[in-house]
């Protein structure tokens, strides 16, 4: 009877070989081949600034976003008075090494060498990781994760010596330094009224700590992550799983508040919210092993596939955004959602309808509508992204997160196909 099984099951994996190799992958091809020349040309174009790119310099208008925010233009904030400066519009946006999106453009070097085996990208990779090495001596934000995993995290899985672990390890105790034990969070920022902000987006940061758990032997940075996970699923939720952005804590670890500061209003969902919330419980149960991270994963999954309005399942900036002609995607919120959904299903029996919500995604962010034609967009891999609309701020514009996650996407896809770049 095993033995009828086992051919049973390697009949099938031969089928499905077979199926993959005829299936139609050119839009992948495409992604990666189009990613692959964007990203070469913008690392020859900064070689040497010492900066990285962040996305194109955009402006606003002031009743587009009183229509997009549904409110009057007297309760916006003051960033909304400071547009580019005069000739900035369309043109690259670069950062220094100590904006929480330094990691990324590294990170998608990484993946673009990772999926290419190009050699340029794979020098190009190490150039602008290196340039992150004084981060880890950094403790103002808790976006240490984003900054040294996505960077450094990468090189040591693809071209591993022996100098890099410390690097995380190092930036893991910095991160664990923000970490309050009355509270049981890592705060997230320095700025602003609040006593103790923690924003969901720190969920994406814990990554780095089960990274250094592994690397050291050491189970203190996982405890850590596993308290901020575990506070923040108490805390930051509502009953139907929308996320709220900011919840602000007193120092004897009851809530302050709880609001927005990239969404519509503090009730909303704003879509990249959503996004890091169901990656981060995703990341969580693969590291531990609990179940409990894993169902509310799920119920985070499910609810996003009933709420994103959009067709093309690609979200609006905010599922509370009113819907109409104007209304910007973003594209960075459709790409983490697509790599949550490709690993979410495969740890679930019924995990088919997560892959092929992830797939669709990764299909519609790899159309003209979304990838740049090569040579345009600034070396950006993807358009129409939203930074943070209430603050007038890189409103659909390329983000260098979006192409992140858009690689690590295509990667996770097609490791699931089991297909190479030369089968494309
Ligand atoms: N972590 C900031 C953002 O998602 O915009």
């Amino acid at each position: 009877m095993k033995k009828i099984l086992l051919s049973f099951a390697l009949a099938a994996a031969a089928l499905s070989a077979c199926q993959n190799k005829t299936e139609d992958y050119s839009w992948v091809k495409k992604g990666i081949d189009t990613a692959a020349s964007q990203l070469k040309s913008a690392a020859e174009e900064i070689r040497g600034t010492g900066m990285l790119p962040r996305s194109i310099w955009v402006g606003y208008d002031m009743d587009f976003l009183e229509r997009q925010l549904e409110r009057d233009r007297s309760t916006f904030v003051d960033s909304l008075r400071a547009l580019p400066a005069p000739g900035k519009e369309g043109t690259l946006r670069l950062c220094d090494i100590y904006d929480w999106t330094s990691g990324f453009f590294p990170g998608s070097l990484w993946y673009a060498y990772e999926l290419t085996g190009d050699q340029t990208l794979k020098s190009d990779a190490i150039y602008y990781t290196e340039l992150l090495d004084p981060i880890r001596r950094y403790t103002g934000t808790h976006d240490l994760g984003f900054m040294i995993n996505c960077s450094y995290g990468n090189a040591l899985r693809l071209s591993p010596s022996d100098t890099i672990p410390a690097v995380l390890v190092e930036t893991s105790d910095n991160l664990c330094s923000r970490f309050k034990d009355s509270i049981g969070c890592i705060r997230s920022w320095d700025f602003g009224p609040w006593n103790f902000p923690v924003i969901i987006d720190n969920m994406m940061n814990l990554d780095l700590l089960f990274t250094a758990s592994r690397l050291t032997g050491d189970s203190k940075y996982k405890d850590i992550a596993i308290r901020h996970a575990d506070h923040t699923m108490a805390n930051h939720f509502r009953p139907d799983y929308t996320s709220w952005h900011v919840v602000s804590y007193n120092d004897d670890g009851t809530v302050e508040l709880r609001q927005t500061f990239q969404g519509k209003s503090d009730d909303s969902a704003w879509a990249r919210g959503q996004a890091w919330a169901v990656y981060g419980y995703t990341s969580c149960y693969r590291e531990t092993g609990d179940r409990k991270y894993l169902d509310f994963a799920r119920n985070i999954a499910d609810m996003i596939m009933t709420r994103v309005a959009a067709e093309d399942a690609v979200p609006y900036w905010d599922y509370n955004a009113p819907v109409t002609e104007e209304t910007p995607r973003d594209a960075s919120a459709g790409a983490v959602t697509a790599c949550a959904m490709l690993e979410l299903g495969t740890m679930v029996p019924d995990g088919q309808k997560y892959l092929d919500y992830g797939e669709k995604i990764l299909k519609s962010l790899s159309s003209d509508a979304y990838l740049a034609a090569p040579g345009e967009n600034c070396g950006f891999v993807l358009m129409h992204s939203v930074g943070s609309l209430p603050n007038g701020s890189e409103i659909d514009t390329p983000l260098n997160y979006a192409d992140y996650y858009y690689l690590e996407g295509l990667k996770r896809y097609m490791e699931l196909k089991g297909l190479a770049y030369s089968d494309l």
